[in-house]
């Protein structure tokens, strides 16, 4: 399997996870990178960001797999973007949790499906991307067996630290038992105002508490990144020139260029 399955994720609300999904998969994309986003929230903002609808009709969506009628095959659709395909969510997926209650072995069922599909499908992506919903639900244990590493949006504002803490407890239970190469390939602090001296002083104890894993890019506060959703679209296709789109390019060449380091280590 050469696909790196990495989860954007943090159980705190609103925090740039679903932005820095559809944004790193579009700037991956724009360097030919071949790219599957999996949206697995329930509220399917993904899904909507990237152009594609989330009616709770719509039976090709990652519920499906993870209820068992559907193999992974059967439910990836195309974007309009080149190099980009998703797995599409809706709110089918809130009823996983109790519907599965009796499955001993369910946490590991994304990883399971994902295994399959990729190992039979031989060099089709490069990444697949998880959108992770804002809990530390099932769903999110799922994505947190399933995958290589993980991403951790951070608002830069307060009591974003506080949430984060909680957040590596529970990675740090997941590695004892259920994925025990798991780790954090990075944080990105988003929502920057530099007006705000808060943001500052959050970027600063970010950076002394979790030193060389924050990222150097900063994602600023900008309108344009929220407007791009509701149009389907990715900011740097939205509006290429906007500060948002500036700094998801610059954070993908980071993201990228941490390969190469890692090639180097190797
Ligand atoms: N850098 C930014 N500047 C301005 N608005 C932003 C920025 N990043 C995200 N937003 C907006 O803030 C809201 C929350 O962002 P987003 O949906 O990416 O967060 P999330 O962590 O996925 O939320 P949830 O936990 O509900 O899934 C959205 O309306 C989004 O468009
Ligand atoms: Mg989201």
């Amino acid at each position: 399997m050469k696909e790196k399955i990495i989860s954007v994720i943090n159980q705190k609300g609103g925090v740039g996870k679903t932005t820095t999904v559809i944004n790193l998969a579009a700037g991956l994309s724009q360097n030919n990178k071949k790219i599957l986003v999996i949206d697995l929230d329930p509220q399917g903002n993904s899904t909507t960001g990237l152009g594609l609808l989330n009616i709770s009709q719509s039976s090709n969506s990652i519920y499906e797999v993870l209820s068992g009628s559907k193999k992974i095959d059967d439910v990836i659709s195309k974007t309009k973007f080149s190099n980009l395909d998703i797995i599409t969510s809706n709110v089918d997926l809130s009823g996983l949790e109790v519907e599965t209650a009796d499955d001993g072995r369910r946490a590991y069922i994304l990883k399971e499906k994902l295994a399959a599909y990729l190992n039979d499908s031989r060099g089709r992506y490069d990444y697949v991307l998880i959108d992770c919903p804002p809990s530390l639900s099932l769903l999110t244990v799922m994505a947190l067996v399933a995958s290589h590493s993980l991403l951790v949006p951070l608002q830069t504002e307060f009591f974003a630290l506080e949430g984060i803490t909680q957040l590596i407890k529970t990675i740090d239970r997941i590695k004892v038992g259920l994925n025990p190469n798991l780790e954090i390939r990075g944080i990105l602090l988003t929502m920057f105002d530099k007006r705000n001296r808060l943001s500052s002083e959050v970027e600063l104890e970010a950076r002394n508490y979790f030193k060389e894993k924050v990222y150097k890019n900063v994602v600023p506060r900008n309108v344009r990144l929220s407007e791009a959703p509701s149009h389907g679209m990715p900011v740097i296709f939205y509006d290429k020139n906007c500060p948002g789109s500036k700094s998801y390019l610059n954070f993908t060449k980071e993201f990228l260029a941490q390969e190469e380091s890692f090639v180097t280590a190797a």
